[in-house]
């Protein structure tokens, strides 16, 4: 199946005095996800944003807004993401502990939005087989999650490779998405890898944004 090629920009990269203006260059230009980085300070060292940023953003925009929780217990707060505004809610493997990964899940379809999982990048694959069947997005972390503006760790192209023969075999039907370090240089080998869903922060939002977002589209283009 040809999955179509997503660029979900972070706007943990963005200046969040123009925010509404960048989110607007990123829409019109072609960017059909927005990335939403929850940090609590605990799961990650960093603190980042949470429900007022999203609410704000929803009433302005109509874009697929693809919230990554990296926050211990996700489940808590899963519900008022939803209804904040997030399209999709993807949680980390690691951070479902007293409610585990299959409830989490179960919570996001329930309260009506996508559902993702996430593995950081020494997290081998093996552990979220259980969870592959019950998915609409497996997100592939390719640094290790906390920070933007950080190297592609280049182990991740195996793990994509391996997760999309895994969905071949399974018959499962979940996009792959990837996050962190990708840029203009590697963001054609991801794809190549399997990645349908592509997360960029500094690629998007350092510089020319507008010229960004559409190098990134076209070099999408040129691979449907
Ligand atoms: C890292 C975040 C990423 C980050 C990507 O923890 O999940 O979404 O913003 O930023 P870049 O593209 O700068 O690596
Ligand atoms: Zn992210």
């Amino acid at each position: 199946m040809n999955r179509e090629i997503k660029l979900a920009p972070s706007i943990l990269a963005a200046d969040f005095m123009k925010l509404s203006e960048q989110i607007g260059e990123c829409e019109k230009n072609g960017a059909a996800y927005l990335h939403y980085d929850v940090m609590d300070g605990l799961f990650v060292p960093s603190l980042s944003f949470g429900l007022p940023v999203i609410a704000s953003i929803r009433k302005g925009t109509g874009i697929f807004i693809d919230c990554h929780l990296m926050i211990v217990e996700p489940y808590r707060y899963i519900e008022e993401f939803v209804k904040a505004g997030a399209d999709s809610v993807t949680i980390h493997y690691e951070a479902c502990k007293e409610h585990g990964c299959t409830e989490s899940l179960k919570k996001i379809k329930e309260c009506g939005a996508r559902r993702g999982i996430s593995i950081r990048p020494g997290t081998p694959i093996v552990h979220i087989l259980p969870y592959l069947g019950m998915v609409d997005m497996v997100l592939l972390m390719s640094v290790e999650p906390g920070f933007g503006g950080q190297p592609f760790i280049p182990s991740t192209y195996d793990k994509l490779r391996e997760l999309t023969a895994l969905r071949e075999e399974g018959g499962f039907d979940f996009d792959i998405e990837v996050d962190g370090g990708i840029t203009l240089d590697n963001v054609s080998d991801v794809i190549d890898a399997g990645a349908n869903v592509i997360v960029s922060g500094s690629s998007v939002f350092k510089g020319d944004i507008a010229g960004n977002v559409s190098r990134f589209i076209e070099i999408f283009k040129g691979k449907q």
